[in-house]
Parts: C-alpha cells; structure tokens; sequence
C-alpha cells in the first residue's frame, strides 16, 4: 500500500513540532528580555540638547566640580540641574557672543529656564537618593561612567534592576573616600579589597536587597 503521506512529511511534522516549541518558549523568552531592557536601550544614545553644552571641556579641561553645578547631589534625592545664573559668572565674559550660547542669553533676559532633556531616568516606582550614595562613597562615576570625557553626556550604565542589585550585595568593592566620589578615573590609594572594607566599616555601608528598598 502506498504511504498516506511522503516520506518527507515526517521531517516536516519534526520541524514545525521545533517551530512551534521554539515560539512558545522564545516569544515569552524574547518579551522579559525586552522590559529588562528597556533602560539598557537608551544607554550609550546622545540626547539632544537645546545648547551643545560638553563636559569634557567644563568637567574636564576646565576641572570645574560636579557639585559647582549640580549643587544638591550631596544632600538631596536629585543631583539637580544648574539653573542659568550658574552659567553667567564665566559668560559673561567668555564666548559672550556665540551663536552656542543664545539660548543662554535669551534665558537671562526672559527669566525662562532653558530646556534641557534628560539622560539618565528611572521608571516611577523605583525610589532612587543620591545624597544616600555619595555620602557613603559611592562615586559618581561608578553610575555615570568617565563624564569628564564626554562632549554629550549619555546613559553609561544599564541602570537595570539586575545592575543596581549587582552592587547592593557587595557594595565594598565600589567605595571610596567620601572627598573622592567627584574624582573621574579614581584609583584607590590602596588595594580596594582592604580599603572598601574598611570604608564599609566607618560609613556602617549595608547590603540593602529588600524589595522596599527600591519599590516603596
Ligand atoms: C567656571 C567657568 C564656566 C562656567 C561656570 C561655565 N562655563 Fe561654559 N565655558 C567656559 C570656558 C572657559 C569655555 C571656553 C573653552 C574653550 O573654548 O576652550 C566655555 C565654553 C562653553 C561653550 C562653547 C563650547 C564649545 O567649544 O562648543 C558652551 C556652549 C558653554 N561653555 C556653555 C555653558 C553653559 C550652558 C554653562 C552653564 C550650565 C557654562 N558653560 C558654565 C567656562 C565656564
Ligand atoms: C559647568 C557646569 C557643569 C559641570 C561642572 C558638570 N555638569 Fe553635569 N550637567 C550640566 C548641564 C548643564 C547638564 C544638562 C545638559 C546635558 O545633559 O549635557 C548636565 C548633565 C549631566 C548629566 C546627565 C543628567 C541627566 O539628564 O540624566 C550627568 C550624569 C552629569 N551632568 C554628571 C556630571 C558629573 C559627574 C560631573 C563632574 C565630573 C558634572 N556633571 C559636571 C552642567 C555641568
Ligand atoms: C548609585 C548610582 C549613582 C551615583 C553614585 C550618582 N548617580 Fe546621578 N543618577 C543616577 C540615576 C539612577 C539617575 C536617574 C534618576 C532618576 O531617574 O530618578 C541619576 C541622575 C542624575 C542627574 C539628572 C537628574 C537629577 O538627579 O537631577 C544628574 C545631573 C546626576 N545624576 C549627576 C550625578 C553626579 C554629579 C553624581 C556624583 C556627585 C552622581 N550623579 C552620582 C545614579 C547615580
Ligand atoms: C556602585 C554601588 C551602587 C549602585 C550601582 C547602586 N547603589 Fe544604591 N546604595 C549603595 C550604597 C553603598 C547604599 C547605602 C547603603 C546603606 O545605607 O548602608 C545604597 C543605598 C540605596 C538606597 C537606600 C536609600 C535610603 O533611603 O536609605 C536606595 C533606595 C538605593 N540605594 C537605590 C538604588 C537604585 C535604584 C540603584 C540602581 C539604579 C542603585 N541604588 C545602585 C550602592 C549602590
Ligand atoms: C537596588 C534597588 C532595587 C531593589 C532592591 C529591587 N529592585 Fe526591582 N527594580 C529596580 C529598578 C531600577 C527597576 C527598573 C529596571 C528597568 O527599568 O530596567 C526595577 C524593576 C522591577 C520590576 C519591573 C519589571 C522588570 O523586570 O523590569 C519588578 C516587578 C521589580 N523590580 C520587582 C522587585 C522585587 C520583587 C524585588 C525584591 C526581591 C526588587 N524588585 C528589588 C530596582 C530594585
């Protein structure tokens, strides 16, 4: 009797078997690791600024410190944005006329904010405090990366669940002197495996992995 189906039929029904196991376990696989990544995406993407402002000069060049312009990082939950008078001390006599810097000027005469967008943002149910992590030691390049170093400021970590928790368990091995935490391309004074240790003990620095401490 001839075969009711042909020979390759069966190779057929073992591949779509295969299709069809590879999609129920791949589409659901595929869809957690794109919510996971929802914040990895943006990382290393330039942000469009309303002034081509760069922090390789300001930061870098110039060696002006973090915190002369985000003035609240040491105390508050935000690192805050320099308001527009923070601009005006040095230009008002540097690049005073520059095409660059109209934005600047219009914001003087009209009171008016300038516009800047953010890079780095957390979705809404994550609680996030910086003065909590500066004043521990944690620097401000172990989150942000090498910004002395880059003319637009971009996302330099995932600032995923997974990477925040990544150093919640051991935090010992990224701090440093409190004095430090505005230094880019830090070394430790000495080995960092006596030396985080030791910062843990005097900051009493804990491993904070509880659920409530992040989703409040
Ligand atoms: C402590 C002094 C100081 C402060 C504060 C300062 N700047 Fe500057 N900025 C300079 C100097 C000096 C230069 C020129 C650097 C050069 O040309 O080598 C400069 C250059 C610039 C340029 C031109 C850069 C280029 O070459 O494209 C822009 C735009 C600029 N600054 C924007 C700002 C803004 C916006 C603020 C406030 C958030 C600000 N600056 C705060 C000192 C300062
Ligand atoms: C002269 C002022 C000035 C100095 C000094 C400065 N910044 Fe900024 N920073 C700004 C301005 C203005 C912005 C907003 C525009 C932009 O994103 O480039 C900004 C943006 C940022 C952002 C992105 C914020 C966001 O939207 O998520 C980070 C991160 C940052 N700065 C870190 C630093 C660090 C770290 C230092 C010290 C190494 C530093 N800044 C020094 C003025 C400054
Ligand atoms: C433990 C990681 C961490 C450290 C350390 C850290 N930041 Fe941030 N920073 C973040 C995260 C995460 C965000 C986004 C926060 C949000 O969306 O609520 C952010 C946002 C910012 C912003 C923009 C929004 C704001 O808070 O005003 C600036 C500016 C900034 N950081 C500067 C700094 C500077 C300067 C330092 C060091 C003095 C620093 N950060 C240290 C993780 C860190
Ligand atoms: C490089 C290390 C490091 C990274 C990365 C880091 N943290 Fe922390 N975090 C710490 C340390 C150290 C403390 C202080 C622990 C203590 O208080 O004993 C802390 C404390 C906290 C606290 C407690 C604040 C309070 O009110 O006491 C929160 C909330 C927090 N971190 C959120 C985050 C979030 C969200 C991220 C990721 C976006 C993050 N942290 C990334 C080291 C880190
Ligand atoms: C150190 C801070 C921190 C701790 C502790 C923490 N989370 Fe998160 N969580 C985050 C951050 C940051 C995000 C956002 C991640 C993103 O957007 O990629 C997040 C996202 C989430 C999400 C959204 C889905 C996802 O995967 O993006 C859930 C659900 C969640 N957390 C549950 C928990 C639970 C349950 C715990 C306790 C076992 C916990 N978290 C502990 C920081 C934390």
């Amino acid at each position: 009797m001839a075969a009711l189906f042909p020979r390759w039929s069966n190779t057929a029904a073992r591949a779509s078997l295969l299709a069809l196991a590879l999609l129920v376990v791949g589409v659901p696989l595929g869809l957690m690791a794109f919510v996971r990544s929802s914040n990895a995406s943006a990382r290393y993407e330039p942000v469009k600024q309303p002034i081509p402002f760069d922090h390789q000069i300001h930061a870098g060049r110039l060696g002006i410190s973090c915190v002369y312009c985000h003035a609240t990082v040491m105390r508050s939950p935000t690192a805050g944005i320099p308001p527009t008078q923070t601009c005006v001390p040095c230009h008002s006599t540097v690049w005073i006329n520059s095409r660059e810097l109209a934005p600047v000027r219009r914001s003087m005469q009209t009171g008016k904010p300038i516009t800047w967008n953010r890079v780095d943002r957390l979705p809404g149910f994550v609680y996030f405090d910086h003065s909590v992590h500066v004043n521990k030691g944690v620097g401000c390049e172990s989150c942000h990366g090498r910004v002395d170093k880059m003319s637009t400021v971009y996302q330099a970590k995932p600032l995923t669940m997974g990477w925040c928790l990544s150093c919640h368990r051991m935090p010992a091995g990224q701090l440093r002197p409190v004095e430090a935490v505005t230094v880019m391309g830090y070394t430790p004074p000495v080995a960092q495996a006596r030396l985080g240790p030791e910062l843990a003990a005097k900051y009493h620095v804990r491993s904070l992995t509880s659920c409530t401490t992040c989703h409040r």
